[in-house]
């Protein structure tokens, strides 16, 4: 027995996190391949998320088809001297429609914090892009049993500011740091776990129904075997995939799971 009444139904989400790889042909090149492997997937919302010096041509190639393309990355001002940054309003004055915020690549390697995300998804939001916020724990931390207490530091540090409209805005991603391109997947049931822990803290902050409403996408070595029972579990909404977006007809399997 759930703590909500009314079943929203929650379109999942496939996003392709295309890190730092493939050159704008390339990109190209997999976009037009991908598209029409993906066209009768009506049932999703298919993303890739690619590199900024992509983004034109990803967009360019997509726009016919039913793929929309996403940021890695966004500062929080709106313009201003910070060389090397990229604004929200820059993203979608080309046509990017969504952006990954707090990827745990961004946090371990690039100094991301919890109050970097905040403004990241606020900035985002402001600007009309659908952010894809990330949480997870570190496996030092599943193993001595913080997950529950990272996560939720995580969420409150990160989205607690929002507004409950702002918050109806977001795609939240839990990706457990120990399974990124490490091949080692969460289980189902521990995926499971950890979206319903973490819509128990939407519930907390801003009430049932945007928790009920909310998109969690799983992400960490997901693959075209192992998408099927991670999409069974009732709490995943879709999923954030890096390595096996790379290939159109891997992603294209997992969209079409
Ligand atoms: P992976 O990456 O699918 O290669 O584990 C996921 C991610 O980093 O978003």
């Amino acid at each position: 027995m759930h703590w909500y009444s009314v079943r929203i139904m929650r379109k999942p989400v496939m996003a392709g996190n295309w890190k730092m790889y493939k050159t704008a042909a390339e990109t190209s090149a997999a976009i037009a391949k991908l598209a029409p492997m993906v066209a009768a997937a009506s049932h999703v919302d298919v993303v890739i998320c690619a590199p900024f010096v992509n983004l034109p041509a990803a967009i360019q190639v997509s726009s016919a088809t039913k793929i929309e393309i996403g940021a890695q990355d966004v500062f929080w001002l709106k313009e201003g001297a910070y060389t090397g940054e990229v604004s929200a309003r820059m993203l979608t004055a080309i046509g990017c429609r969504w952006v990954i915020i707090g990827h745990s690549e961004r946090r371990q390697y690039f100094g991301e914090t919890e109050e970097t995300v905040a403004k990241k998804t606020v900035a985002a939001l402001e600007a009309g892009l659908k952010p894809i916020v990330c949480v997870g724990e570190r496996l030092e931390q599943r193993e001595s049993g913080s997950t529950e207490a990272v996560l939720e530091a995580q969420f409150i540090g990160g989205l607690g500011a929002l507004t409950p409209e702002q918050f109806a805005g977001i795609v939240l991603a839990y990706e457990p740091v120990w399974a990124i391109g490490t091949g080692k997947t969460a289980t189902p049931q521990m995926a499971a776990d950890a979206h319903g822990f973490l819509r128990q803290q939407i519930v907390n902050r801003f009430g049932a129904e945007p928790a009920e409403a909310c998109r969690i996408l799983y992400g960490g070595s997901v693959k075209p075997d192992n998408i099927k029972a991670l999409m069974a579990q009732p709490e995943l909404d879709g999923a954030l995939i890096g390595g096996a977006s790379l290939d159109p007809a891997s992603f294209a399997a997992i969209v079409n799971f």
